[in-house]
């Protein structure tokens, strides 16, 4: 620890307490997945790094050519039109070979996110061009039904710089479990919806999702059942479980958008100047 952090994290830590906090980009906490290890390079060909400034800031998924299913609550404070969207990524400090960049077109926030609740925070990104699939880049398919309890899952992230901790060269991932979404809401002190998903490690390692891997994708089975949205203030932390945005719940509302590309819904307004949910800087 550097002098001064612990104060502040107990300062912290007193105003925060049992707030749910959005996994956000630098300034949070912790910036990687927790107890996880490093991911053998681009054997998940769908992941997608979004990054404002030459920063990562979160993570994603290519669902099909021109489009990345993302986090609602990445998009809040940030305008699209600075965005960059990478895929084929492994170590994001290094211009691969393998990387294809694209510049955002349009985001659909879904209109039912709410930023106090994170109800509904999911949100598609409409790519400038169509992504060229290949060995490091690919799909990544949406499930009919969501998964059961105790399903084994992988969470992958590439986290983020913050005043804590160097970002983590390459793409993590760690293993969870699905949780009892009764079981999660008690723990969230009855504030959770039923279009979200949580995890554990289970097993009494801390496992689990941080600041910036937000909008990536809960895999199981090969498929994104869940969609990084929020977790307590320690990363990790069982009694305040990660939570996820319930993928299964939202497909419709998906292929819609993608089905009607530009000719559908109106992308979403330009971001709003107040900030973030409360409590949260
Ligand atoms: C899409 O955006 C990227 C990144 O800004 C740019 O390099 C590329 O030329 C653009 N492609 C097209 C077809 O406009
Ligand atoms: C969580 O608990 C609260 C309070 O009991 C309840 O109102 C809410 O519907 C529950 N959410 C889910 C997803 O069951």
């Amino acid at each position: 620890m550097r002098p001064g952090e612990g104060s502040w994290a107990c300062l912290l830590l007193t105003l925060t307490a049992f707030q749910m906090l959005p996994m956000r980009p630098p300034g949070s906490w912790a910036s990687r997945i927790i107890g996880g290890h490093k991911v053998t390079p681009h054997s998940r060909p769908y992941m997608a790094s979004v990054s404002f400034q030459g920063q990562h800031h979160c993570g994603g998924f290519l669902l099909q050519t021109r489009w990345v299913v993302s986090a609602a609550h990445c998009f809040t404070d940030r305008d699209p039109q600075t965005g960059l969207v990478v895929l084929g990524a492994h170590d994001l400090r290094t211009a691969e070979a393998t990387q294809q960049v694209f510049s955002i077109s349009a985001v659909f926030m879904h209109p039912d996110y709410h930023p106090a609740t994170h109800t509904s925070d999911i949100c598609l990104l409409r790519l400038n061009s169509s992504a060229i699939l290949g060995p490091a880049v690919g799909l990544l398919g949406l499930p009919q039904r969501p998964p059961k309890a105790g399903a084994r899952c992988k969470v992958a992230g590439w986290g983020s710089v913050s005043n804590f901790e160097e970002p983590p060269p390459v793409l993590m991932e760690a293993e969870v479990r699905v949780l009892d979404l009764d079981i999660c809401n008690s723990s969230w002190n009855g504030q959770l919806s039923p279009a979200m998903l949580c995890t554990r490690s289970g097993d009494r390692q801390r496992r689990g999702f941080c600041s910036a891997d937000s909008g990536g994708p809960l895999v199981c089975r090969n498929q994104a059942h869940g969609v990084i949205s929020f977790s307590g203030l320690w990363c990790g932390n069982p009694k305040t479980p990660d939570v996820y945005t319930l993928v299964s719940a939202f497909v419709t509302w998906i292929w819609d958008v993608v089905r009607r590309g530009p000719h559908g819904p109106q992308p979403s307004p330009p971001p709003r100047t107040t900030g973030g949910p409360a409590g949260v800087a």
